[in-house]
């Protein structure tokens, strides 16, 4: 990950969401807790599990995650989110979530660091290549046994009638909005269009990364009409957390 091209994209990504943050919330869009809810559920979280969130935002998913866990660590490439997480971390006393920024194609850690690996629609903002390295990388994170589950976007590129119908109730549902939706409209389509920052890939593809990876047990599900949820384990014995 060195090229000015994507450095250039990392700092507009740091940018946009830096100015994002306080307005990027979960209550304006009850779809985005649905699929919270599908990620914690489908991690089958146990309390000795470490756990690595990658684009944290400010903590929609590492937050209620962290309750049934040892430990989390939140990663995002947004200064003021992480900023925002802390706040958040501060008031509520929370000790067990550390927080990182970075961004995910800069990362590195130890092999077999992390019982669970989530992430909950930050991926769309990746390349394709990027998610493939990111998801190969997540593997070797993982101890034996270790679970992965994103939650995002998943839509390809309108080649099937999933995507257009999707693509179709996005539009209505921004149209209905007014002048406001209008302009979000032109500037989603020019993005999505233009594999700028809206980059989400379908179901399928999703789950072939993960089974290209290694991943066992691979599936996948929608949660609301654009998004779901995609899952794997990492083959070998979970680790014995008596011994650690
Ligand atoms: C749509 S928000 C989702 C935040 C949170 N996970 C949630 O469920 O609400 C996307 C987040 O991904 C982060 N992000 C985007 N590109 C990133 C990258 N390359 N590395 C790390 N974080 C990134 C943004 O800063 C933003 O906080």
């Amino acid at each position: 990950m060195s090229s000015a091209i994507e450095k250039l994209g990392l700092a507009v990504q740091r940018s946009v969401w830096s100015k994002r943050a306080e307005s990027w919330d979960h209550a304006e869009n009850p779809g985005l807790g649905r699929v919270v809810d599908a990620v914690i559920a489908k991690a089958n979280l146990v309390k000795e599990d470490e756990v690595l969130d990658l684009g944290c935002g400010s903590g929609q998913l590492s937050l209620p995650i962290s309750k049934g866990v040892k430990s989390v660590l939140a990663v995002d490439i947004s200064p003021r989110m992480i900023g925002l997480l802390q706040d958040k971390l501060n008031e509520s006393g929370l000790s067990n979530v550390d927080t990182q920024t970075a961004s995910i194609q800069e990362l590195h850690f130890v092999d077999e660091s992390f019982d669970l690996i989530v992430s909950n629609y930050a991926l769309h903002h990746l390349s394709d290549d990027q998610k493939k390295l990111v998801v190969r990388q997540a593997f070797r994170w993982l101890r034996p046994g270790g679970r992965m589950v994103f939650g995002d976007m998943m839509f390809g590129r309108g080649g099937t009638r999933q995507d257009r119908d999707i693509i179709v109730s996005k539009i209505s549902i921004m149209l209905r909005k007014g002048p406001g939706g209008w302009w979000r409209i032109v500037k989603n389509t020019a993005r999505y269009l233009a594999r700028v920052q809206e980059k989400p890939i379908s179901q399928r593809a999703w789950t072939q990364l993960f089974e290209e990876a290694g991943f066992l047990e691979v599936g996948s599900e929608i949660v609301v009409a654009e998004a779901g949820v995609v899952f794997g384990i990492k083959p070998g014995t979970p680790f014995d957390f008596t011994s650690r």
